[in-house]
């Protein structure tokens, strides 16, 4: 049974601010194809992020920066072919909005053209102000990253839990309030102490969506195959396991592989 707080046939990027203003949590999970997207926006999650960890959980990359515009757009229109109800988020990959607010503007028309997709999302605070003003602009919803900003990897060196000192907190909190006053619907924040998170969640009327943020956030995001134990060896303390879809599939995959050799499968009802 459902424990929202109010159906909703379609989730905008309204709807979300409404569920805060509601005290409504938001889910959030991440998607990359088709297949895993029905799942998941049939289960009701609010939020799918076509999320450029597609680099590492889809194509085995170390880190998120050799995704490119097109992948994402291929991986962004699956994803949208599958949804009816969930808001579409796609991540900017590295290298398409960094160097002008011109170029940002190209890359997110263009995931919005080719791909359907609903909302754009960009690693960053002041940095990028004037990319996300353009996009703004031109119509374009924009959801931020704040925290651990993956994209910013070889700049800082670690993965480990950010803005614990408190110039890096302030930086993070001015930044916050600047993508609400510039006109993001939503905010994702990764990997930040959980009491600077609430802090930050209070001070902004739009959404705060915590990855390794704490619970005084507005929502949850957990990239899937994290969560469904697809990616065993990943093991941060934030993440929560509801499968383990990585030795269910290897006991699966080995009966299937001994009743080919046995010739066990397929049997007389398996055949024509
Ligand atoms: O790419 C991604 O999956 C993300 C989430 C971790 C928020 O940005």
């Amino acid at each position: 049974m459902s424990v929202a707080k109010k159906e909703y046939k379609r989730i905008t990027t309204k709807s979300l601010v409404e569920m805060k203003s509601n005290g409504e949590k938001i889910s959030m999970l991440t998607s990359y194809d088709f297949s895993m997207a029905k799942i998941v926006d049939g289960a009701g999650i609010d939020v799918i992020l076509v999320g450029d960890s597609a680099s590492n959980v889809m194509a085995g990359h170390e880190t998120t920066l050799p995704i490119t515009l097109d992948q994402m757009i291929y991986h962004a229109a699956s994803v949208v072919r599958a949804v009816e109800r969930a808001l579409v988020v796609v991540d900017l990959p590295f290298g398409s909005y960094q160097s002008d607010p011109k170029e940002a503007l190209r890359s997110a028309i263009r995931i919005m053209k080719e791909s359907g997709g609903h909302a754009v999302k960009l690693e960053g605070g002041k940095e990028i102000k004037d990319s996300v003003k353009r996009i703004l602009n031109a119509g374009i919803p924009v959801m931020g990253h704040l925290g651990l900003t993956p994209q910013s990897i070889y700049k800082f060196g670690t993965y480990t839990v950010r803005a614990k000192e408190e110039a890096e907190a302030e930086k993070l909190k001015t930044d916050a309030l600047m993508l609400e006053k510039a006109g993001c619907f939503a905010l994702v924040l990764e990997k930040v102490p959980a009491k600077l998170a609430k802090e930050v969640a209070e001070s902004l009327t739009i959404p705060v969506i915590g990855i390794g943020a704490g619970n005084g956030v507005d929502g949850q995001v957990l990239v899937v195959h994290d969560m469904i134990g697809m990616t065993h060896e990943f093991n941060p303390r934030f993440l929560r396991r509801y499968l383990d879809l990585y030795h269910e599939m290897t006991k699966a995959f080995e009966q299937y592989r001994d009743d080919v050799k046995s010739g066990n499968f397929p049997s007389d009802e398996e055949q024509y």
